[in-house]
């Protein structure tokens, strides 16, 4: 199994570039984001009480998330492999994601950190705010958000540094030149 971790800001590109190493490779993409937003589509008491912590910018309970990601890695026993979007985001859900994946033989093999000045994320943010009718992506929540991964996420990096599995990439550029970043990372593991 080869297991990554797409790591990186709000607005940093997480989901777009996921999207296109799934097709390229054939992973698994976990997105905690998108299970919540899925829990809250469906009106589920998680999801109602997950969306007013998401609209106020905040971080769902570790609990919570760590959860959900088990459930998925127990459902898919004969991936290729995994690629965690915007999991983990504190230091216990990596401990936790470690665990998990130790129990199952396997580990990350790399956390890919997407590196963008703040400047461009909220004005991607701010512009997808425009449509995307996600209630975090207004300029007050987006600010929360990005102090949120400054305080409680940014750790997460200094986490897989310590264990030698952290490579930042550019993430400023057009979507496909970041993507062969990425991917001339993933070929050599
Ligand atoms: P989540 O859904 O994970 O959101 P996020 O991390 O804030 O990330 P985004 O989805 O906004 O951005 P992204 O990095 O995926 O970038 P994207 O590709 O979309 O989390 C939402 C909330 O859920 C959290 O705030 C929290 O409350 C909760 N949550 C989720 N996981 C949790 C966890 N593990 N623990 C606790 N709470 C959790 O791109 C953004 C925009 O930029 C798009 O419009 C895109 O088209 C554009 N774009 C992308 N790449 C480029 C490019 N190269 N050039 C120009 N535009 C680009």
């Amino acid at each position: 199994m080869l297991n990554i971790v797409l790591f990186g800001p709000p607005g940093s590109g997480k989901g777009t570039q996921s999207q296109l190493l799934v097709e390229e490779y054939g992973f698994q993409h976990l997105s905690t984001g998108d299970m919540l937003r899925d829990e809250i589509g469906r009106q589920t008491e998680l999801g109602l009480a997950a969306q007013k912590v998401m609209d106020a910018g905040q971080l769902v309970s570790d609990d919570i998330v760590i959860g959900m990601i088990q459930n998925r890695l127990d459902a898919a026993p004969d991936a290729f492999g995994f690629i965690f979007d915007g999991f983990p985001r504190t230091i216990a859900q990596a401990e936790a994601l470690d665990r998990l994946l130790e129990e199952k033989n396997t580990k990350i093999a790399q956390c890919l950190s997407l590196e963008v000045p703040i400047e461009v994320l909220t004005e991607r943010l701010v512009e997808r705010g425009k449509k995307s009718g996600r209630g975090d992506d207004n300029l007050e929540t987006i600010q929360k958000r990005i102090q949120e991964y400054r305080e409680k996420t940014t750790p997460v990096a200094d986490y897989y540094d310590h264990q030698s599995k952290l490579s930042k990439v550019d993430g400023v550029g057009e979507v496909s030149e970041i993507n062969e970043r990425l991917r001339s990372i993933i070929d050599h593991l």
